[in-house]
């Protein structure tokens, strides 16, 4: 796995600051997470190379390619959240913020061969105390489902999560309806935490929401610790 930090492959040096600000609480805040707005505080994602597909920063030229899939129920109804829908305005300011979060990394999910954005991934509600944070992911485009990309990324960003940012914990929450990340999330070595019973509301009725997680030990025990270059 080939990983890049900063969203310019130049900045090979300049990421390693990056991922310590991210990991550093903003103690001028009273020790709270909140988001710095100037631009010395802008953080960026790593590449990832992931083969077929790369994870990088999102781009402006991303946003028709979100507005397609943030707002397909098809691939909305499965989630956990819920979304009153976005305009390319909405995702224009989404991605801008996304760059002074110290709370998430997100990535576009982007084919190597036309750098179209197929998707997203990203680790959310970054606790740097606890070191936990919160996975999830889209392949927004349905007929890329089913060909391994989904195990390709989660991959990618758990070894991201345990063995550049060194998280403790990452978890996740998934309808108990959702088989492919349930699957999915099962075969990578997550366990299930617990059922959160009628957590979320979909088409006329409730559903159940499935708490998932993996520590950094299970992961390092089923994936091999970090391989030197
Ligand atoms: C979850 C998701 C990312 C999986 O991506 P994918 O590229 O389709 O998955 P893969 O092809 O890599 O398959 C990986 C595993 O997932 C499971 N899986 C994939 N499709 C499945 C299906 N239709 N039914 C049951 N399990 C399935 C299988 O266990 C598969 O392993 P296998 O290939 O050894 O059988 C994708 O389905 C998606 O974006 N879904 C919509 C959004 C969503 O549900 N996100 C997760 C909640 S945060």
């Amino acid at each position: 796995m080939l990983v890049l930090y900063g969203h310019n492959p130049k900045n090979i040096r300049a990421g390693d600051a990056l991922v310590e600000r991210a990991l550093t609480p903003d103690l001028s805040a009273g020790g709270s997470n909140a988001r710095p707005l100037d631009d010395d505080s802008r953080l960026g994602v790593a590449m990832i190379d992931c083969g077929p597909v790369v994870l990088r920063s999102f781009e402006p030229a991303d946003i028709d390619a979100l507005y397609s899939f943030r707002n397909d129920p098809n691939i909305t109804d499965v989630l956990t959240g819920f979304s009153f829908g976005f305009s390319r305005a909405d995702l224009k300011d989404w991605i801008e913020s996304q760059r002074h979060d110290r709370t998430r990394l997100v990535w576009a999910i982007a084919t190597k061969e036309d750098d179209m954005c197929i998707g997203q991934i990203g680790l959310y509600e970054i606790d740097h105390r606890l070191g936990t944070a919160e996975l999830g992911a889209q392949i927004g485009d349905k007929g890329q489902h089913g060909r391994g990309i989904g195990r390709l990324v989660y991959t990618a960003a758990l070894r991201y999560a345990f063995e550049e940012l060194r998280l403790h914990k990452v978890w996740g929450k998934i309808l108990e309806t959702n088989e492919p990340p349930l699957a999915l999330t099962k075969k990578l070595g997550f366990r299930q935490d617990g059922v959160l019973r009628d957590a979320q509301f979909r088409k006329g009725r409730y559903a159940n929401v499935v708490l998932i997680s993996i520590l950094d030990s299970e992961w390092f025990e089923l994936h091999g610790e970090k391989k030197q270059p």
